[in-house]
C-alpha cells in the first residue's frame, strides 16, 4: 500500500513538472472565440483544405459539425466534404499511416483531441513558428516543435520567415532575450490576416476536442455500468459458494 501512495505522489508530481514545461519559447495568446461561428467555419474550411490530406479527425462527423457550427448538409457536403461523400462519416484520410511513416519519418497524428493535450496556445504559437531552415529535410524547422518532420502547409498563405537569435536588432523586439521571426517573403495574407486564420483554425481545432470528450464519457458509463453489473454477479456468487460453510 506504502509503494502504491509513493507511486501515485511520484506520478502527480512528475506530471507537475510535466506540465510546467521546459524552457521554450514564449508561447502566443491565441485568444479564440468558440461562440464566433463564422470564425470556426472558417477554421473548418482551413483545416480540410490544408490539413485534412495528411491529418485524420476520427472522431469528428461531417452531419455533427453541420449542426454544431450552423451550416446546412448541403453546403458541408458541396465545400468541405473532400475526403469523403457520405455526410455521417467521420473526418478520415485515404493516406495509409504506413506509407505516412516511409514518407514523413513519423506519421501525422489524428487531430481529433490535440488541442486538449497541446492546448491552444502552443497550436496557434506552432502554425505561427516556422521558419526557413536548410538544414531540415522540409526546408523548414518550427520555435515551438524543433525539428518538426510537419512541413510549413501554410506558406503560400503566410509566406516564409527567417529567425533572428536574440534581439538581433536590438530593437527591443526580442521580448526576453529569445529568437525573434521576421517575415522574409510574403504570402497570399497579410501577417495581420495569417494571424486571424491560424486563430480561425485553432479555435475549429478546440471545439473539435469537444465532441471527442463525449464519446469518452459515453465510453467511460459503460464501463461503470459494466463494473457494477460485475459486482453485483461477484457478491452472488460469494453468498452462494459461502452459504453452507458456517
Ligand atoms: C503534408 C502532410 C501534413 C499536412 C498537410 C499537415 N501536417 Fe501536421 N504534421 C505532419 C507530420 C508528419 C507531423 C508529425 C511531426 C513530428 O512528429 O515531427 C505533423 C504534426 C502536427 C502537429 C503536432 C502534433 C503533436 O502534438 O505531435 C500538429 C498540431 C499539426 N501537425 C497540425 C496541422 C495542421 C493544423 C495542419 C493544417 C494546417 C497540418 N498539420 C497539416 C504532416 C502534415
Amino acid at each position: 500500500m506504502n509503494k502504491l501512495i509513493t507511486a501515485l505522489v511520484l506520478w502527480a508530481a512528475a506530471s507537475l513538472v510535466f506540465a510546467a514545461g521546459g524552457h521554450g519559447p514564449e508561447k502566443l495568446d491565441a485568444n479564440v472565440n468558440l461562440g464566433n461561428k463564422t470564425s470556426l467555419q472558417r477554421g473548418a474550411r482551413l483545416f480540410v483544405n490544408y490539413c485534412l490530406s495528411c491529418h485524420s479527425a476520427q472522431y469528428m462527423r461531417y452531419n455533427r459539425m453541420a449542426t454544431d457550427l450552423g451550416l446546412s448538409e448541403d453546403v458541408v457536403k458541396a465545400n468541405l466534404m473532400f475526403a469523403s461523400d457520405k455526410v455521417g462519416d467521420t473526418m478520415t484520410i485515404a493516406m495509409k499511416p504506413e506509407d505516412a511513416e516511409q514518407w514523413f519519418g513519423v506519421a501525422p497524428p489524428d487531430l481529433s483531441v490535440i488541442a486538449r493535450s497541446r492546448g491552444a496556445d502552443w497550436l496557434y504559437s506552432f502554425l505561427n513558428g516556422f521558419y526557413l531552415d536548410e538544414k531540415r529535410p522540409t526546408g523548414v524547422n518550427n520555435l515551438y516543435f524543433p525539428d518538426t518532420a510537419m512541413p510549413h502547409v501554410l506558406a503560400e498563405l503566410q509566406g516564409l520567415q527567417v529567425k533572428h537569435e536574440a534581439d538581433a536588432h536590438g530593437d527591443g523586439h526580442g521580448g526576453h532575450g529569445g529568437p525573434v521571426l521576421e517575415l522574409e517573403s510574403p504570402g497570399k495574407l497579410s501577417p495581420g490576416e495569417y494571424r486571424q486564420a491560424t486563430r480561425d483554425l485553432v479555435a475549429f481545432l478546440v471545439y473539435m476536442g469537444e465532441p471527442a470528450k463525449l464519446v469518452r464519457y459515453r465510453i467511460g458509463f459503460w464501463v461503470i455500468a459494466f463494473l457494477l453489473v460485475l459486482l453485483v454477479a461477484a457478491y452472488l456468487m460469494k453468498r452462494e459458494y459461502w452459504k453452507d460453510v458456517h
